[in-house]
């Protein structure tokens, strides 16, 4: 079999050698590009992400009892576990991705999903495969979340709600890897609408899909650089984003305005200003680029993005050297109405909005432009907006 094949396909196959019959379910939960909205999720705000045609697959059939039986398929690695032990650990302490490699995420999800009066699990065999591009700021982790909590739903038979779910599996990555991550990467992938983006309000987790102004696509840029520490650059943003939520008197940077910003402006030490800023402002670009979008005016939309990667790298800090090198690229490449960062940053993606008919052309060269200036081959995905996580009822080997 090739490597090459298709995660659905290989997740299929490879169900059939390792348990000898065929599978009986298939689902599937995509990872995401952020289009606008970065760093306001945990500050109670605005974002509109959506959900890509890359995804992780399982194919799995329901067990009796509550063992798991798992093949990453990726990795060529199998790993076991019982959901009644899972629900017993504590996920902080002991559910360490370090003790487990891989098969803590689903350890994890399991745990999340029993968790506080949840769901009563039934175990499986499964195998799992995905073409989410790991570490690259696309959510690779929360789609095997996601993918693994389906599977588990087609086990155990419980009802699918997607916010419940975005919830949970929100715990899961907040205690197994310690960062203290907002919803929007889980909601996304639970929630998402084929076609369009989701308007997410991270205080009441309201969603609203928005379509892509017509005649542009979304073009992901892989730089190929991988982001370190960035659990604790994180978690310091996160922490600075709060000093300036109670030195503003305000729950969260969603309440406050920039008048407000302002007129504390002495009392607030330089960093806790520009962090603020930058919440406020690209929770105001958000919803701007949501008119934008409706009123199909794909320029202004490319402009807020180009606003949003300046205040991301200037107020926020969380660009790197190699997104900004994408983005320029990008921006000198044909048919680009903007380009950003997107995800946490300090390395992984950056995202262009770009004239559909110039598609090809804006690929060859923003690629050349990027290995020019970077010296590294990135790569670049037309990205399709795909559906949130789900059960596939077609289990046809193709
Ligand atoms: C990561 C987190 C999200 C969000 C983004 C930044 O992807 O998981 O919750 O905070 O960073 O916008």
């Amino acid at each position: 079999m090739s490597t090459q094949a298709h995660p659905r396909e290989r997740v299929l196959r490879a169900f059939e050698r390792e348990y000898g019959r065929p599978a009986e379910a298939l689902v599937r939960a995509p990872g995401r590009v952020n289009l606008i909205g970065e760093h306001t999720d945990y500050n109670d705000g605005f974002v509109l992400p959506m959900a890509l045609d890359r995804a992780a697959w399982i194919a799995l059939a329901p067990r009796d009892d509550d063992v798991v039986r798992l093949l990453a398929d990726d990795l060529d690695q199998r790993g076991t576990f019982r959901v009644e032990s899972a629900a017993r650990r504590d996920a902080r302490g002991d559910a360490h991705a370090e003790r487990g490699g891989w098969l803590e995420y689903p350890r994890a999800v399991a745990w999340a999903l029993q968790a506080d009066g949840g769901h009563a699990l039934r175990g499986f065999d499964g195998v799992l495969s995905s073409d989410v591009p790991r570490g690259a700021g696309l959510s690779s982790s929360a789609a095997v979340e996601l993918a693994v909590a389906a599977a588990f739903r087609e086990a155990s038979g419980f009802a699918w709600d997607p916010i419940d779910v975005a919830r949970r599996m929100q715990r899961a990555e907040n205690h197994w890897v310690g960062v203290a991550s907002g919803i929007m990467d889980q909601l996304i992938g639970a929630a998402g609408v084929a076609g369009h983006a989701l308007l997410i309000d991270c205080r009441d987790l309201t969603t609203r899909s928005v379509p892509l102004p017509t005649g542009t696509v979304v073009v992901v840029l892989d730089t190929s650089t991988r982001r370190g520490l960035v659990g604790s650059a994180y978690n310091e943003r996160r922490a600075q984003c709060e000093t300036a939520a109670a030195a503003l008197g305000v729950a969260a940077l969603r309440d406050a305005d920039m008048a407000a910003l302002e007129a504390i402006r002495a009392t607030l030490d330089d960093v806790a200003f520009r962090r603020a800023r930058h919440v406020i402002s690209e929770n105001a670009r958000v919803l701007q680029a949501v008119d934008a979008a409706e009123a199909g005016d794909a320029a202004a939309f490319g402009r807020l993005m180009d606003a949003s990667h300046a205040s991301l790298q200037g107020d926020f800090e969380v660009s790197s050297e190699a997104l900004d090198q994408a983005v320029a690229a990008a921006r000198a490449a044909p048919g680009c109405l903007g380009a950003r960062m997107t995800g946490a940053g300090f390395g992984g993606c950056a995202v262009a909005l770009v004239e559909a008919d110039a598609s090809a052309a804006f690929v060859a060269a923003a690629a050349a432009g990027y290995e020019r200036a970077s010296g590294r081959a990135g790569s670049f995905l037309v990205a399709t907006a795909a559906a949130g996580a789900g059960t596939e009822r077609d289990l046809t080997v193709r």
